[in-house]
């Protein structure tokens, strides 16, 4: 079955590849250089780069997010100055709290960023999460349409900035986020909305174990298989990405006042670089059904008499995901759950599973990651490559109480998904698109992520031999309550941002 077509991700494994490349040379006015994968990886300026890029933070368990407005951009600025000194950069690694600050396209020009480095910005983060054609491209449609968000939508008030505290425990978290709120409220900040979090389980709302499988940078994560070893351009601007290429960036006139303490146009130019070091966020606010999720496993399980069957539930709840609640993949332990797998990652799809008799092709795993099941050439090298370029890596935290096992209510719970990536339009839309919503994906008809896909009447398919599982009806678990595009420049940038003189300060006057 896997070896049926990928439409979306044929396309982008040559033609596409191709296109992409010309139309940067095209752009540029200049044949730009391919940087072979065989030339030495240029060394990561991790002092410089925010680092949540670098890891979750796992030891800092509760993060509280802070979404906020410019009301006097002056004084917004110099909030951000202040805050840039306290960001937590890849080094030295942040030991009790981690601080990050990241802006939308509005954000910036509200805090009069000059205009050539607002044009260097994607497409796609300057028209943001929302807008007809990009809704229903993200399944953003019905509940989770942008007009019902409670952030970020066209009804909500305008988000410019997301502040992340990351702590400890939660009174410290609190403590330190009381602190910082006093403090933007005093400079010019507004806030918009905020969501505190802090897990106990370390397990997602539908009882999984989370966050597992993560691409690693290269020049970073030496250590990883070639499942998951990604150019560091894929996930930090200024560096090779899976093309050979640099992607776009925001740049600066170096005559600007403060623009020399930028990083230098790695491509040349004399312009200095804004968008070095720094990469794109998306962030969707999640809410997870556990009351429906539970009660559709039940539905769809139980025995002849009439009486639940809690073994087949969490069998059908595994099969949906792609691995067990203790994180163990279906692929390594097929049957049962097995937490001494709970880790293992270095498995493809293709060869060892082409009909996807030990993981559904449509479980949520193999839909966001295909792995090597991927045109032209599954089961290859090819393949891989082809999968380097529609990674992400994850970030995002459970939000919520926990429901007790049998209890029901109302309560808001789900998880504050934050994916990081250079080129959010090949990376999170792609994915997003073309793999956890679209109803054909891998050849199938009607059927969407069962976890986190965009239809009220899905369907899922566990393939067996002799007899296949059909499950229709299933309803949406999860929809969007709140989301945005963020940039998370890196630390010279965001002083840059803070200090520099020569901002007007007023959207659309710091113009060049
Ligand atoms: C509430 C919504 C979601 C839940 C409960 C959820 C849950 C999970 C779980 C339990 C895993 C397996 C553990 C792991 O490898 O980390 C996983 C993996 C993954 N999820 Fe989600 N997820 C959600 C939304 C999303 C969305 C919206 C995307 C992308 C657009 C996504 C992309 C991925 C990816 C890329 C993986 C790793 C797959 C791999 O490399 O094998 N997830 N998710």
């Amino acid at each position: 079955m896997a070896s049926t077509t990928l439409g979306a991700s044929r396309a982008l494994g040559s033609t596409a590849a191709e296109r992409l490349i010309t139309a940067v040379r095209r752009k540029s006015g200049a044949m730009k250089r391919l940087v072979e994968r065989s030339e030495p990886a240029p060394a990561i300026e991790t002092d410089d780069v925010q680092g949540i890029v670098f890891r979750g933070y796992g030891r800092l368990p509760c993060c509280h997010y802070a979404f906020l407005q410019v009301r006097e951009p002056i004084q917004a600025r110099a909030w951000i100055a202040r805050v840039a000194s306290q960001v937590a950069a890849g080094t030295p690694r942040a030991e009790r709290f981690a601080l990050h600050l990241a802006f939308t396209y509005s954000g910036l020009a509200a805090l009069g960023l000059p205009e050539r480095a607002l044009r260097g910005f994607s497409r796609e983060f300057i028209e943001g999460m929302y807008g007809d054609h990009r809704s229903r491209f993200l399944g953003d449609v019905g509940e989770s349409a942008p007009e019902r968000w409670a952030w970020g939508g066209p009804t909500s008030e305008t988000v410019h900035a997301v502040l992340m505290v990351y702590g400890a425990d939660r009174a410290a978290t609190s403590e330190r986020f009381q602190a910082e709120q006093e403090l933007w409220r005093e400079s010019g900040w507004a806030d918009v909305h905020a969501l505190p979090t802090c897990p106990r389980s370390g397990r997602e709302h539908f009882g999984f174990a989370d966050g597992i499988s993560q691409p690693a940078i290269e020049g970073y994560h030496e250590a990883s298989s070639t499942y998951h070893r990604v150019r560091a351009g894929e996930f930090i601007l200024g560096y090779p990405n899976e093309y050979g290429l640099y992607t776009d960036r925001p740049l600066v006139d170096g005559s600007r006042p403060g623009a020399l303490s930028l990083p230098a146009d790695v491509e040349g130019s004399t312009l200095r670089d804004f968008g070095r070091n720094g990469t794109y966020l998306v962030m969707r606010q999640l809410r997870q059904d556990v009351v429906a999720f539970r009660e559709t496993l039940d539905a769809l399980t139980r025995n002849e008499d009439g009486s639940p069957n809690v073994k087949e539930q969490e069998r059908l709840a595994a099969q949906m995901v792609g691995r067990w609640p203790s994180g163990a993949p279906l692929m390594a332990s097929p049957h049962q759950d097995d937490p001494s797998k709970a880790r293992e990652n270095d498995f493809g799809y293709h060869r060892e599973d082409r009909e996807g008799l030990s993981c559904p092709v449509g479980a949520h795993v193999r839909r966001a990651n295909p792995r090597d099941a991927l045109e032209p050439s599954p089961g290859t090298e090819e393949s891989l490559t082809v999968n380097r370029r529609h990674r992400m890596l994850r970030r995002g935290r459970i939000y919520g109480g926990e429901l007790p096992p049998g209890a029901v209510d109302n309560a808001d719970r789900g998880l504050m998904f934050v994916a990081v990536n250079a080129n959010i339009s090949r990376q999170f839309e792609f994915v997003q698109h073309s793999w956890i919503v679209d109803p054909r994906f891998n050849g199938m008809f009607g059927e969407s992520d069962p976890i986190t896909g965009a239809s009220a009447e899905n369907i899922f398919r566990v393939p067996g031999n002799p007899v296949r599982t059909r499950c229709v009806g299933l309803p949406r678990f999860v929809s969007v309550v709140g989301g945005a595009y963020f940039f998370l420049p890196g630390i010279r940038a965001l002083r840059f941002l803070g200090e520099a003189e020569g901002f007007v300060g007023k959207p659309g006057e710091g113009t060049e």
